[in-house]
């Protein structure tokens, strides 16, 4: 049966299954060949999407704000505190009003409840652009790089994921290798383990498609890796923890000599951005005057041959604007 997604809200991989993210992956790499051959269609002609962003963002507004307008769309822009959303008014009530104007609903913010409420009340489809718990359109972003980058199937491959083993990039890695049936490791230290319910969650899933999700903090778990991936030791909201995390996650850099530890000279270097690897943000250069080295990747591993940051960033605007139309699109 062909695979269609309208009308569906992209909360979680979870809630596809693997011939439905394949599908988002393969509209996506259309998407980008087309673009770049100048080619932009008009599947969201006549729509109205909303992005609302409690949290900042580069990459996940520009990919949601460029993706919708090159397909025809009108896009609205709601940032921290300027609506009436989950302060004034209820995330429920808003979300009927959303419901009414826009046809699509765009996401970032805190609480996975959040987006799944307004995907509930809205009665449109909802994409989820990060919450605390998940950040599912980087993961097909990154998939999407990863084959692009890597002569293998990903049945195949091995991802590890280093440093803060219990945040929203983590998990939703351990969804995607669980729908998608890959091999993926959480390296990271005990004291930041996964939560048990997102490891009830995935253990079965991954059972049957045949993946293998491990963690722990030992280096071994980096043998044989493909792709090395890291993310900020403090995500947003959580900048408080800086020092704490300095202390646990610094054994857990990214450097040419952890990347060696793979065995693999040609292990791909991933990083969901925004990374710190020098001084030239305001945040590292302050915190390092306080006695903190918050960079989770060494220069020459984040500027080094095996890094695909940058294409990564890139496929972002692609694969969410596949989101879009395959959800929305006529
Ligand atoms: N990777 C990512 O979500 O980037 P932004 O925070 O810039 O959107
Ligand atoms: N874990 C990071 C991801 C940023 C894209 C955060 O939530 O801040």
């Amino acid at each position: 049966m062909a695979v269609n997604l309208k009308g569906r809200s992209f909360l979680t991989l979870m809630d596809f299954s693997a011939e439905e993210i394949r599908y988002l992956i393969e509209l996506a790499k259309d998407l980008k060949k087309k673009r770049q051959q100048g080619i932009t269609g008009k599947s969201l002609a006549g729509k109205s999407v909303l992005l609302i962003f409690e949290k900042t963002s580069t990459r996940t507004r520009s990919s949601f704000e460029i993706g919708a307008v090159e397909e025809g769309a009108h896009v609205t822009f709601i940032g921290p505190g300027s609506s009436q959303f989950g302060k004034k008014e209820s995330v429920c009530d808003s979300a009927k009003v959303f419901g009414r104007f826009y046809h699509g609903i765009e996401y970032r913010g805190y609480a996975q409840k959040t987006v799944e409420d307004l995907a509930k009340y809205s009665g449109v489809p909802v994409w989820n652009g990060l919450t605390d718990d998940d950040h599912p359109t980087q993961i097909l972003s990154d998939i999407m790089t990863i084959e692009e980058n890597l002569r293998k199937p990903l049945s195949e491959v091995k991802v590890v994921f280093c440093g803060d083993i219990r945040n929203n990039m983590c998990y939703a890695w351990m969804y995607g290798a669980a729908k998608l049936g890959f091999k993926f490791a959480a390296y990271g230290p005990k004291s930041l383990a996964p939560s048990q319910a997102v490891l009830d969650r995935v253990y079965p899933v991954a059972k049957a498609s045949g993946a293998v999700i491990e963690w722990g903090d030992d280096e071994k778990l980096l043998e044989g890796a493909d792709v090395i991936y890291t993310d900020i030791w403090s995500s947003m909201g959580e900048e408080d923890l800086i020092p704490e995390r300095v202390k646990l996650l610094s054994p857990f850099k990214i450097t040419p000599e952890l990347m060696s530890k793979t065995g693999n000279p040609n292990a791909l270097f991933l990083h969901c951005l925004p990374a710190f690897h020098n001084f030239d943000t305001g945040l590292a250069k302050e915190q390092y005057e306080l006695g903190y080295d918050i960079r989770e990747v060494s220069e020459e591993v984040f500027s080094g041959p095996n890094s695909v940051v940058f294409d990564e960033a890139e496929n972002r605007l692609h694969t969410i604007k596949a989101v879009m139309v395959a959800t929305l699109g006529e």
